[in-house]
Formats: structure tokens, sequence, C-alpha cells
């Protein structure tokens, strides 16, 4: 029996540590071991860490004991993945004990939010990296072999590391992330984001389609396209957003936006299955919903996080739109695109937040009946507007309590959508064998919906239409019926 294949997706994401390695060479003598927690983007950044690396003399290595280096790319969007870091520095302290040569340094937000501080709590740490930093990687690494802690955690105007080729770790040779803007200038008032990530830049659109033609090249059939807020992507030669204002009327006519960039990198490779991720409702526009609907390489599905179905929360939260504002782009983009899967990120239990802003956020939910979810309970972050403001006041246990009728509700509705599909025959790409069963494969469909049907000759990177028989929540359950025309 084959079951909820992808009910890992409601788990807290920050909680999963990952290691990763790569194809090695052999003039490398030095071995780095790197681990990644929280979102798409410090995986991504991982790769290009490693791809640094590699040409400093270092092999990746997935065995803890015999590292030189050991890395450890942190998250900060809740407390709990914190703490698991911090746990995780603990077990790099016993091991150091049979392998005093090793060296540990922290990269990603924790970095950039404790700055050498890190040095002081955390006495196995010798280098402390920002997200904006890892081009200096190489110094600071030579500091650290001369016996000295290193940190860099300068955040920059106009890094964007679009001339640094990621070094795929243990990818499945089909899917890739293709980051296209970092950091964020939205300041949600209890995210620790725009903190340690810091202004929001672009990177150059050619760097984007080169990468990604590359990926194709090495055979590659999907990539999602990464940022913390990508619909607000914007280039004009270089800068932060915030200074497109001040840019030439030449720049500003030859700029390219969001919709643009999903344009052009869905004619440069029209086989390529295109993703993107997030999007924050109040930067999406209805060009975005048309590029989508133009281009059948560009998937139906949205990440849509709201938060919260309470216009006095969302205010609160500083999140730019209204209850009703969010329930027109829904309705947008069910007109547009009818079968579009839509996702949620939902915060429970921000401060103030009454049982009627929780009802509002349920009824909100039954509006839209999303196809997946991600859900959290607030975690008060040092130094947002939330944590300087307002007082964390909702009981942990009301918290989870509303946590959980959220978890039941988007559970019933992930059904209620996985049931839909029953019957169809939708095209999936195969990604690899399925965790439950050898002798099937794990794909998606177009909605990015988990499908699971017998290997027969099929491989993996196939594009295979598949029938739907049976469904689970998360999960749907099928058999080939051919190749699909882009296969
Ligand atoms: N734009 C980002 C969002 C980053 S954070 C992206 O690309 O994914 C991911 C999710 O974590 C948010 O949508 C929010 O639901 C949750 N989150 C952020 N800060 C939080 C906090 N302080 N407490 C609980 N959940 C939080
Ligand atoms: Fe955080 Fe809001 Fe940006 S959730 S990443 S500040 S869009």
């Amino acid at each position: 029996m084959i079951k909820d294949e992808s009910v890992e997706k409601i788990i807290d994401e920050s909680q999963q540590g990952s290691t990763l390695a790569l194809e090695n060479n052999d003039n490398n003598s030095r071995k780095l071991y790197i681990e990644s927690y929280g979102c798409q983007m410090n995986f991504s950044d991982s790769e290009i860490v490693a791809s640094i690396l590699a040409k400093e003399g270092f092999n990746t290595t997935q065995i803890l004991d015999e590292a030189d280096l050991v890395l450890v790319n942190t998250c900060s969007i809740r407390e709990k993945a914190e703490q698991t870091v911090r746990k995780r520095l603990e077990k790099f302290n016993a091991v150091k004990k049979t392998n005093p040569g090793m060296k540990v340094g922290v990269l990603g937000c924790m970095a950039e939010r404790l700055k050498s501080k890190f040095l002081e709590e955390e006495k196995i740490v010798d280098m402390v990296v920002g997200p904006d930093a890892y081009k200096d990687l190489p110094n600071l690494i030579q500091e650290i072999d001369e016996g000295r802690n290193a940190v860099n955690v300068i955040l920059s105007k106009d890094e964007t590391y679009g001339d640094v080729a990621p070094v795929r770790l243990n990818s499945n040779g089909v899917t890739a992330f293709v980051s296209i803007t970092r950091g964020c200038d939205n300041m949600c008032t209890f995210c620790v984001v725009p903190f340690t990530r810091g202004r929001e830049r672009s990177r150059d659109p050619q760097s984007i389609l080169q990468e990604v033609n590359d990926l194709w090249e090495r055979g590659f059939k999907e990539i999602t396209l990464l940022g913390q807020n990508v619909d607000s992507y914007l280039w004009y030669g270089g800068g932060l957003k915030k200074d497109f204002e001040k840019a030439s009327d030449m720049q500003k006519a030859t700029s390219v936006n969001f919709a643009k960039l999903l344009e052009l990198v869905a004619e440069a490779q029209p086989k390529m299955r295109i993703r993107f991720s997030t999007s924050n409702p109040q930067d999406m526009t209805l060009d975005v919903i048309e590029a989508m609907a133009k281009y059948e390489n560009i998937c139906n599905y949205i990440h849509l996080p709201v938060q919260s179905g309470s216009n006095r929360i969302l205010k609160a939260m500083n999140r730019l739109h209204t209850r009703e504002e969010y329930f027109e782009l829904i309705d947008n983009i069910r007109k547009i695109i009818p079968d579009c899967a839509i996702s949620q990120d939902m915060i429970a239990g921000f401060p103030t937040e009454t049982e009627e802003d929780h009802q509002d956020t349920l009824s909100l939910m039954e509006y839209v009946k999303y196809d997946f979810g991600f859900m959290f309970a607030y975690s008060e972050r040092p130094g947002t507007l939330a944590e300087r403001k307002l007082e964390d006041d909702i009981p942990g246990a009301t918290k989870k309590r509303r946590l959980q009728e959220i978890i039941e509700i988007q559970q019933r509705h992930s059904h209620y959508r996985t049931l839909q599909h029953l019957g169809k025959t939708e095209e999936v790409l195969i990604e690899g064998t399925s965790k439950k069963s050898d002798a099937h494969w794990m794909g998606r469909n177009s909605q990015n919906t988990v499908v699971v049907f017998p290997k027969e000759h099929y491989k993996v990177g196939d594009f295979v239409n598949v029938k739907i028989n049976e469904c689970t929540s998360a999960t749907l359950i099928g058999e080939a019926v051919g190749y699909s025309k882009n296969n």
C-alpha cells in the first residue's frame, strides 16, 4: 500500500537538516561536510558555497567524522529552527574531541543575526559567515587555518552570486533551484528575513537564462525560480529594488519584471518545466497569471502565503492587502487558470489574535480550499517590529489548538483537492523511486501534487501520462499510459 508520500510537506521544513555531497575532484585534498536547514534558498546557497570551496581544494563528504571543515547553513525563521542548530553544534563538539583539527563554521541567517556573538555563545564555532559574504570564504578559511576566528556578516547591495555556477549537490538530476532575487523589502512585522538577508536585489536575467540553458543541456527537466518575494523581481541594470525610481528613463524602459522574466525563461527552454516560489499576494500581478496561462511549460501551481484571514491581523503583520483583495486575486487565478493549484503559509497565534480573528482564518481557508499548506505557531523573533511593539500574548496552548484546527481543515481540503484528480490522465515528471515502494516511481504533476505509479520501462526524467486511480490527502496513485508529448 502506498500512502502519503508527501506528508512531510506539512512538517515544519526548518527542522529538517540535510547533508550534501557532490562529484568530487581528485586533486582536492581537504574534506568539507555541509549541512543545510530552513528554506530552499539556503539549500541553493549551500550549492554556491560548495562551488566556491571546490576551487579552494575541498571535496564534500557525508561522513562527519572525517571532515576538515564542517559548515552549517542555518535558519532563524522560528526559535525552534535555531534550537535545532544549537543541538547540532553540541554534536559537532563531541566529534571534535576525536578529530581536534576539525574547524566549524556557521553560515546563513543565524550567522547574520548573531554575528560575532556566536563565537562567544558557542565555543565550538571558528567562523561566522552571513548570506552575502560567501565569496569571502577563501580568505576567512585562511584566517581560521592560521588559528584566528573569522567573521564576515556584511550585507551587500548587489551580491547575487550571478557569476557563480552552483554545484548541484545530492541532485536527482531532474529538478533544480535557480535563485533570481536575494533579500526582502517587505518588512512583515513577524519576519526576521529582512534583517538576516538584507535589502532586495534582482539578478541579471542573462545570467538566469544562462543557468537555465546550462541545466537543460545537462539533462535537468524542471527548475524552480527562487526568491523571498519573486513577484517583486525587477532588473534595470543592477542595484537595489528600492532605488528603481532613481534609474534613468532608458533603464526603466528596458527593465525586466517578473512576468517578463517568466516569459524569457519559458521561451528559452520551451520543454523545461518552470515553477517559482514564493509569491507575496500584495506583489502578485495579473500579468504573472497571464504569463502562466500563456506558456504551457509554466506549471499551474502558486504558493501564495496569506498568514491570516483577519484584516486586523493582516494589518498588524504589515501584509499590505486585505482579505477581500486576496479573494479577488484567488478569483482571478481560478478564472484565468481553472486548474491552478494554490498553497498557503499560515501563522496561528500572532499577538492580539482573538478567537474571531482565528475564525476569519478558518473561513478564508474554506473559501480557497488550498491544495497544500505550511502552518506554524507564531514564534517571536528578536529585532522584528512585532517583538519590539507587541506582546507575545497568546498562550502556548491556545496557539497550539488554533494551529491544530488549521491543520485539520487543511488536511480535509488537501483530500478534497486530490479527489478532483481521480479518473484524469495527467503529465508527470519522474523524479525518483517512491519512498514507500521500490517498484514505483515518484513524480509530480503540473499542480505539484506527488504522483506514484508502477515503474514499468520508464526512467527518471521521463515525462509520462499517468491515469490517476486512487488518492490519499497528499498523494495520487495511478498507472502510466504512455509518454507525454513533451518527452
Ligand atoms: N517569502 C518567504 C517567506 C519566508 S518565511 C519565502 O520565500 O518563503 C516562510 C514562512 O514562515 C512564512 O510565510 C510564515 O508563514 C512563516 N514565518 C515567518 N516568520 C515566522 C514567525 N516569526 N513565526 C512563525 N512563523 C513564521
Ligand atoms: Fe518575510 Fe514577509 Fe519578506 S514573510 S521574507 S518579510 S515577504
